[in-house]
């Protein structure tokens, strides 16, 4: 058993996840004296960022979904063993910005996978690893392309180009998945004000720093 604790933030594109974490941080370090440590998917570290580039990378329009679960999948994989597992070993609070629920919201839901496959792919990457906490920033589909559509710094990739059909099939997956598992997954109306976003998403994390696992 790991000994830090958990926390994976998940939702479709423009529901605001960077701004979210950014803002959780400091609030989280003051609680978690063990340590905090944010990373993403895909990515987060060498191997896995490579990976991530040939995954959005706009010029590979051919890309098989296959394919392209399975590199999400390495990338998974990469970053779990190399930054995850030893964080969660030393006692940290590990935050990752998206794990084994964007495979099945994106690749299933959004491009028609079998979710089992996906949901059997994600446990062969992280031996069974789930998150003690899921927050699940949940947005209308117009709202959150809108917001990516005003937010001009923003890496523009080959996902944002897709049609909002897919950006509300991703989000139906992600309620789904909501249902599925009501005890990890905790659904944050991300189209309220930021301050209330972050207010709620710390009552949900509270819950899950339980003082035997606060070092
Ligand atoms: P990113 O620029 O990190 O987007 P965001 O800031 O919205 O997280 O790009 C990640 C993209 O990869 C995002 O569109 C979702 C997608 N994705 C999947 O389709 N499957 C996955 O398993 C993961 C981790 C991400």
């Amino acid at each position: 058993m790991t000994k830090g604790i958990f926390i994976s933030l998940e939702g479709p594109d423009g529901a605001g996840k960077t701004t979210v974490l950014n803002k959780l941080l400091p609030a989280l370090e003051k609680r978690h004296s063990a340590g905090v440590v944010t990373t993403r998917e895909p990515g987060g570290v060498m191997i896995a960022e490579a990976i991530r580039e040939v995954i959005l990378d706009v010029n590979n329009t051919a890309m098989d979904s296959k394919t392209e679960l399975l590199l999400y999948i390495a990338a998974r994989r990469q970053h779990l063993v190399e930054r995850v597992l030893p964080n969660l070993e030393s006692g940290k609070l590990v935050l990752v910005d998206r794990f084994i629920d964007s495979s099945v919201a994106y690749q299933g839901a959004g491009r028609g996978l079998s979710s089992e496959d996906i949901k059997w792919l994600n446990t062969y990457a992280t031996d069974g690893l789930e998150p003690d906490l899921t927050l699940l920033l949940d947005i209308e589909s117009e709202l959150g392309l809108s917001r990516i559509a005003q937010n001009s710094d923003r890496e523009v990739n080959r996902l944002d180009l897709e049609k909002i059909d897919m950006h509300q099939r991703v989000r139906q997956g992600y309620l789904e998945l909501a249902q599925e598992n009501p005890e990890r997954i905790k659904i944050i109306d991300a189209s309220n004000d930021i301050e209330t976003v972050v207010s709620e998403a710390l009552k949900a994390i509270e819950a899950v720093l339980k003082p035997s696992k606060d070092a």
